[in-house]
């Protein structure tokens, strides 16, 4: 049964033929399939409306203006927001991270004082920390997980201490689903004095987010994983903490004057929005958080979770197959190692089968080799997905198991 009856208009990507074949897309973890509404939304914008932002007094700067910050409303009640203010906008969950370090890290840490991520960040969420650690001789502690793939909570609570200035923490892990319990490490972490970051790129279609209730510092997201447009993402973060942020990029829209001698500063948001923005994608952003309001998270967390279910079952009667990440706590994905085979010639005898797999180390290398894997075949669901999808990948795992002998 799939999520709704309208699923296949809504997501025509679903229906489309390659060389006469569906493709079974079971990729949703690197990026979701894009809303027809969303294309839609770019299309006119580019077609139609096409104009810069916050800069002309004329009929289509005022419309793109208005639709551009139309989504930063959208995105403030979606998430919860106190002010508009505190949502800005970025090219995806890397930047925002990478803007957090560069500016209120080299602002507010010194030698000495410590970072904690832990054992299953995605690289974007440990490179720019360890850069950081670098130029300030801050340093960086890691929380250990354990054979499932669980942050072991009662070390992370042990790695906090007065010289804790910062928690920076994985929502959900790309690699293995893990959902990790960010309301309470967050508490721990104010307990302390830390600010927290929440990467909560996997998250945002998943799981409601509530960063008021959450009591998060800062949060980055991704809209492509959203089912909205690639190169957008948004940074958010508590009002007094950005307003304190000296700006990463200098340049049009963040100033409020310039002269030679000094230049002073715009007020938040646009403080960190240097530049023409992706203005089409932040448009076309929109209706995505239309139709995750819409549909409800309840509703969308139950049909995956029941995704999770019939594919960790299907999988583990597999003989040889070993299911990767098995927390108590899990989104849909089930990423897996085959014996005797390896994950890459997996993922290409799969792609015979029209069926769209992640195989590798999904950008967590320090992960990978905590669990003694260096690869696994990641499967990864979304609301388009149907039991149908996991037959036709169980299926095809059977034969090529039956292929190696
Ligand atoms: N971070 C994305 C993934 O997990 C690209 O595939």
């Amino acid at each position: 049964m799939a999520f709704n009856e309208k699923i296949q208009t809504d997501f025509p990507q679903i229906a489309e033929l390659y060389d006469g074949h569906k493709i079974t897309y079971l990729d949703s973890a690197a990026t979701n399939l894009k809303l027809k509404s969303v294309v839609d939304k770019l299309s006119y914008y580019y077609q139609k409306e096409c104009a810069n932002i916050h800069r002309g007094i004329h009929t289509l700067s005022e419309i793109s203006t208005d639709k551009y910050e139309n989504t930063r409303d959208l995105l403030q009640k979606f998430m919860n927001a106190e002010y508009r203010e505190e949502i800005i906008f970025t090219s995806g969950t890397t930047n925002s991270i990478n803007l957090v370090a560069k500016s209120w890290g080299e602002d507010n840490l010194n030698a000495g004082d410590e970072i904690i991520i832990s054992e299953m960040e995605h690289h974007s969420n440990i490179v720019p920390w360890q850069m950081l650690c670098e130029k300030t001789g801050a340093i960086l502690k890691v929380t250990p997980v354990n054979d499932e793939g669980e942050l072991i909570f009662e070390e992370y609570t042990k790695l906090l201490s007065e010289k804790t200035k910062l928690v920076s923490i994985v929502y959900i892990s790309n690699a293995l689903g893990t959902i990790n319990p960010v309301k309470e490490m967050i508490l721990e972490a104010h307990k302390n004095g830390a600010k927290v970051l929440i990467d909560a790129a996997q998250a945002m279609s998943h799981v409601k987010v509530d960063v008021q209730e959450l009591d998060c510092d800062f949060l980055a997201l991704s809209a492509h994983k959203m089912f909205g447009p690639t190169g957008v993402g948004v940074l958010y973060g508590k009002k007094t903490l950005l307003d304190s942020m000296p700006p990463l990029f200098g340049g049009g829209d963040m100033i409020d004057t310039v002269t030679f001698e000094k230049t002073t500063y715009n007020t938040l948001p646009h403080k960190h929005e240097a530049g023409t923005p992706n203005i089409a994608g932040v448009i076309g952003f929109a209706p995505a958080l239309e139709y995750i309001t819409e549909q409800g998270f309840d509703k969308i967390a139950e049909y995956e979770h029941m995704l999770l279910l019939y594919g960790t079952e299907k999988l583990s009667s597999i003989p040889g197959l070993k299911i990767i990440g098995t927390a108590a706590n899990k989104s849909a994905v089930i990423s897996f190692v085959i014996k005797d085979i390896h994950a890459h010639d997996l993922a290409t005898l799969l792609n015979k089968y029209h069926i769209a797999i992640r195989t590798g180390h999904h950008c967590t290398q320090p992960l990978m080799k905590k669990l003694g894997v260096s690869a696994t075949a990641r499967a990864s669901f979304s609301i388009y997905n149907t039991k149908e999808d996991i037959d036709k990948l169980y299926d095809a795992l059977k034969k090529i198991i039956e292929l190696f002998g």
